[in-house]
């Protein structure tokens, strides 16, 4: 099975998603799930002209035999926040692994054709990764987590005071730079694996199932934060998760991926002039987005299971 992009990945009745909504409000309202370069938000100054990193034709075998990739490709422009979709055991976290640099590939390659790469073929300091678990140091305070990239780098606290501060603040943390993590709900704790992950200013925030161990609340409340990140920092955002709803929420592109190998399934651009708020969680478009997601994601499931 080859890989399917765009429209070709989304037969009637889901090529083309259109919501009956009044005239007047039916230009600003409109989901297209089709390729749509042109309606892809860049980040702010940054000129869209190359790529930020491409998968070529990647496969992953482990040395257990586990064929965890085969032959993936996937594009990335800057600016985009991509959710990648499949179900448990698709590939996912080793697709994510393997952009960060965290394992080599079997075959195939990772570009960054809009970065200077260091000896490894890594982009330097442009990367950041954020875990399902929030993986900070019991022994160390907020203020010295978020500070711990920066000491990598060989600057000092004082040096990084300001830069850690304000990013705090950007996380709602500002407070709380004294405390330590046993002091935190799971969400501020998240909030300062963010905050570590953003001190650096990289190019690129690589999430794996983030907030998946958080109660659906607070996980709402991280999502809305970090598109408001995304928003102001323009940084491009490769976001795991298992949840159609909270792809379909983030997201200004899907790719949907499927198991036995791992590669892509479909790639489903999705476009809305919607504020992503309250409104739009409750909004028909937001409800068309997740079923088209939903469907997609059924398909990746039946075609494994045909593959097999
Ligand atoms: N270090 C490893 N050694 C051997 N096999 C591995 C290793 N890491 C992952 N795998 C296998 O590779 C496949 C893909 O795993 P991966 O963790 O990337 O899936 P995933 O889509 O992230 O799953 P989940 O949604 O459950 O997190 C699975 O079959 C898994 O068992
Ligand atoms: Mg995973």
């Amino acid at each position: 099975m080859g890989e399917m992009r765009g429209s070709h990945a989304l037969r009637p009745p889901l090529a083309h998603v259109r919501v009956e909504i009044p005239a007047a409000r039916r230009k600003r309202q409109t989901i297209l799930m089709t390729p749509q370069p042109s309606a892809m938000p860049s980040a702010p100054g940054e000129a869209r002209k190359r790529p930020l990193v491409a998968m070529a034709e990647v496969t992953k075998v482990f040395s257990s035999g586990t064929v965890a990739l085969s032959g993936m490709s996937l594009t990335v422009e800057s600016g985009e926040f991509i959710s990648l979709l499949g179900p448990s055991g698709c590939g996912k976290s080793t697709a994510l692994r393997i952009i960060a640099g965290l394992g080599d590939v079997s075959s195939g390659r990772i570009d960054w054709p809009s970065s200077r790469i260091n000896s490894k073929g890594q982009p330097d300091g442009d990367i950041s990764f954020v875990f399902q678990e929030p993986t900070l140091m019991p022994w160390k305070n907020v203020f010295d987590n978020v500070h711990l990239p920066l000491k990598l780098r060989g600057i000092s606290k004082t040096a990084a005071r300001d830069q850690i501060m304000q990013v705090l603040s950007t996380v709602g943390l500002q407070d709380f730079s004294e405390a330590y993590p046993r002091e935190l709900s799971g969400g501020m704790k998240m909030r300062v694996s963010i905050a570590r992950a953003l001190v650096t200013k990289p190019k690129l925030l690589l999430m794996d199932e983030p907030f998946a161990a958080l109660d659906e609340i607070t996980r709402q409340k991280l999502n809305d934060d970090v598109l408001r990140l995304w928003k102001e920092t323009g940084i491009t955002v490769i976001f795991v998760t298992h949840s159609v709803f909270e792809s379909a929420y983030l997201s200004n592109r899907i790719v949907v991926m499927k198991a036995r190998p791992g590669r892509v399934h479909a790639d489903l651009p999705l476009v809305t002039s919607l504020e992503r708020d309250a409104h739009y969680r409750t909004s028909e478009e937001y409800r068309q987005a997740c079923e088209t997601v939903s469907h997609s994601l059924i398909g990746a499931i039946n075609a494994a299971k045909e593959d097999r």
